[in-house]
């Protein structure tokens, strides 16, 4: 048996975040649009003698004790499979955090992923379903990766057909980092889901009807139904990315929006080329940016 595995673990944007419900238990019912893209973080797991969680990570702004969601995987793992006994986890991270991309998500995904191969406990992706939304709403998600509509609280999935070209331009303002559940809270307390600018009107079935079309104009035709409700939050509390969202929009792009609570802003260019242009238009010492694409998977071996 091998003692140890490395697998990639991808970020995701949100194509489509409408906010639908408020939940007694305080989360937010969603219809979501979520995408793989191939903005990926290292991990490293191996088998160790004790019984300990070893996280280390080479960015030291990431918190490696029980409260990083790696580490949080790597328990629930062996409460319910006291026999795996010690595991060290190290993560090279490049997905910024407090930005929207569902980083520390996927890691976590990594991570169950990881440990059901290294132990080999058989699980099918409905079980490591479970344990991800035991985690966090966005994990199972990044356990299945590709294009997915979720709903619920965002643990329910529907695959949805492959966007294998998706060219994307992601911007994310170094020091704006956003808080998911301040986000959310704050778009309870404003009172915003009364005041929704697309209930009842099918924008997310339309959404779906687009990626479902296929061929080569469905990025343009996606383009056109790209939403956020958490933009009504966010974009007021931070004008930059307000004003980072109108200068992408103002470049030769089919759409940009934010991805999850932010910070980042993603645009979605027409080809290589386009997005290489407006990356350097918008890049400054203050927004990191890359050029990348759509993945069919979210968790792979590098
Ligand atoms: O599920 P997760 O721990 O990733 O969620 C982070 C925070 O985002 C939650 O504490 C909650 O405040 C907010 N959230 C929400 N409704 C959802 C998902 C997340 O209110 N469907």
């Amino acid at each position: 048996m091998t003692s140890r595995i490395s697998l990639k673990s991808a970020a995701k944007i949100n194509l489509y975040l409408e906010i639908t419900g408020n939940r007694p238990d305080g989360y937010h019912d969603l219809v979501m649009v979520l995408q793989s893209i191939d903005l990926c973080d290292r991990l490293d797991i191996r088998k160790i003698g004790t019984d300990e969680i070893q996280v280390t990570c080479n960015n030291p702004e990431v918190p490696c004790d029980r409260t990083n969601l790696v580490y949080k995987a790597a328990a629930l793992m062996q409460s319910v499979y006291p026999d795996i006994g010690g595991i060290e986890i190290a993560i090279d991270k490049q997905i910024p955090m407090g930005a929207g991309l569902a980083g520390g998500s996927s890691n976590a995904a990594a991570v169950l992923v990881g440990i059901d191969r290294l132990w080999e406990l058989g699980l099918t992706q409905s079980q490591l379903c479970d344990f991800a939304a035991q985690l966090g709403s966005d994990i199972p998600f990044c356990v299945t990766g590709g294009t997915a509509l979720a709903t619920g609280r965002g643990e329910v999935l529907s695959p949805l057909p492959d966007l294998k070209d998706l060219v994307l331009v992601i911007c994310k303002p170094r020091q704006i980092a956003i808080a998911t559940a301040w986000a959310y809270q704050t778009f309870r307390s404003q009172g915003l889901l009364a005041t929704s600018q697309v209930k009842n009107q099918n924008l997310s079935s339309q959404m779906v009807a687009a990626i479902a079309s296929g061929g080569e104009s469905t990025a343009v035709k996606l383009s056109r139904f790209l939403y956020n409700d958490l933009e009504r939050v966010v974009l007021p509390a931070y004008p930059e990315l307000h004003a980072l969202k109108n200068r992408l929009l103002e470049q030769e792009c089919l759409g940009a929006m934010m991805s999850g609570s932010g910070s980042t802003i993603f645009a979605i260019a027409a080809d290589l080329d386009r997005a290489q242009k407006i990356a350097e238009a918008i890049q400054t010492d203050d927004i990191d940016v890359w050029v990348g694409k759509s993945l069919v998977r979210s968790i792979f071996d590098v």
